[in-house]
């Protein structure tokens, strides 16, 4: 999705008359009009003042790629995007992509999911405009043991551009769910393509509740979703968190590829909701319950049940 011509010549004056654009992009006057009006069907305010010309007076917050990628500090992460006004997952567009071998850092995302999935296979309620629903797609050049550490790095990531954008300090859920006030804001879905001891892609979806009210989410959730405008009591901006985001994921991901995960494993460690928590978890049939006593270099969380005995869990969801 290519960005408007002429929202490039908007940004870049003030005010800009009819007559330059045409002579600009070597259109008529009427075709000017067309793509002004095109521009503001895409929710850009643009003003128009007799003897002056256009102005541009507002971007909408909508994801568009080239509004990411004008600002966006990271070398690879969403340098290719994939944007839908509505899908019904990204995470399902991701998969059906990558079997045209997409560039590693390659972002999908949405506006809506009319299906949005969760982990266990349940719906994640992704309401039009008000939450970040987006896939990374990823090569990671690490050992498969390595991959679960992958979720809680995405956690971290999330959290830091959580923290640079809006000042607030979310907690870290193990295994990759965020907490603001007891509530949770972002969840984290992993799903890998390859053979069992070699990953060929991981996509990496991220579901980030941004400027949602309590009536955005439905009746069964509100008691346990939040997002950050019920937080902070005003709206944030999506395209920033979602630079943010990319940029953080870059630079967690690299260093972990290249020296490995200790320092995403001590972040979590210090802004984790579970450690030092009694915690029911689920896993299959089975459900353990034990202190959360401490996350083991290998991304498993270990309990201290009452019979003494401390066991690691590396899979499940705490209920
Ligand atoms: C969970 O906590 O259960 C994980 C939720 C993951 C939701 C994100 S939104 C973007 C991506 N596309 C999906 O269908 N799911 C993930």
């Amino acid at each position: 999705m290519e960005a408007p011509r002429l929202l490039k010549y908007l940004t870049e004056s003030s005010f800009l008359s009819g007559e330059a654009v045409a002579n600009r992009l070597n259109i008529s006057r009427a075709a000017v009009w067309k793509e002004i009006e095109a521009l503001r069907r895409l929710g850009y305010e643009v003003e128009a003042v007799p003897n002056k010309g256009y102005r541009l007076a507002g971007r909408p917050d909508r994801l568009y790629p080239w509004e990411i990628q004008s600002g966006l500090d990271a070398e690879f992460m969403g340098r290719e995007i994939h944007y839908f006004a509505s899908i019904d997952s990204t995470n399902n567009a991701a998969k059906a992509m990558l079997g045209n071998g997409p560039p590693e850092g390659t972002l999908v995302l949405a506006e809506e999911q009319t299906t949005g999935r969760g982990r266990m296979g349940r719906f994640w309620s992704s309401a039009p405009d008000k939450g970040i629903w987006m896939s990374l797609i990823l090569r990671p050049r690490i050992p498969v043991a390595d991959l679960p550490k992958m979720t809680i790095l995405t956690g971290v990531a999330v959290r830091r551009a959580i923290v640079e954008a809006t000042g607030m300090e979310p907690l870290i859920k193990w295994p990759n769910d965020i907490l603001l006030d007891g509530r949770k804001i972002c969840g984290i879905l992993a799903e890998l393509s390859g053979e069992i001891d070699r990953v060929a892609f991981l996509v990496m979806g991220m579901g980030i509740n941004v400027n949602h009210e309590k009536h955005d989410f439905p009746e069964e959730l509100r008691e346990k979703a939040g997002s950050l405008a019920m937080t902070e009591g005003k709206p944030f901006s999506r395209v920033e968190l979602v630079r943010l985001a990319l940029k953080h994921f870059e630079d967690t991901y690299q260093q972990a590829c290249q020296n490995g995960f200790s320092d995403v494993l001590s972040e979590c460690r210090r802004y984790s909701a579970t450690l030092g928590r009694t915690v029911t978890i689920r896993e299959g049939s089975r459900e353990i319950t034990g202190l959360a006593e401490a996350l083991g270099d290998d991304g498993g969380l270990i309990l201290r049940l009452s019979s003494g005995e401390s066991i690691p869990v590396y899979a499940g969801e705490m209920i």
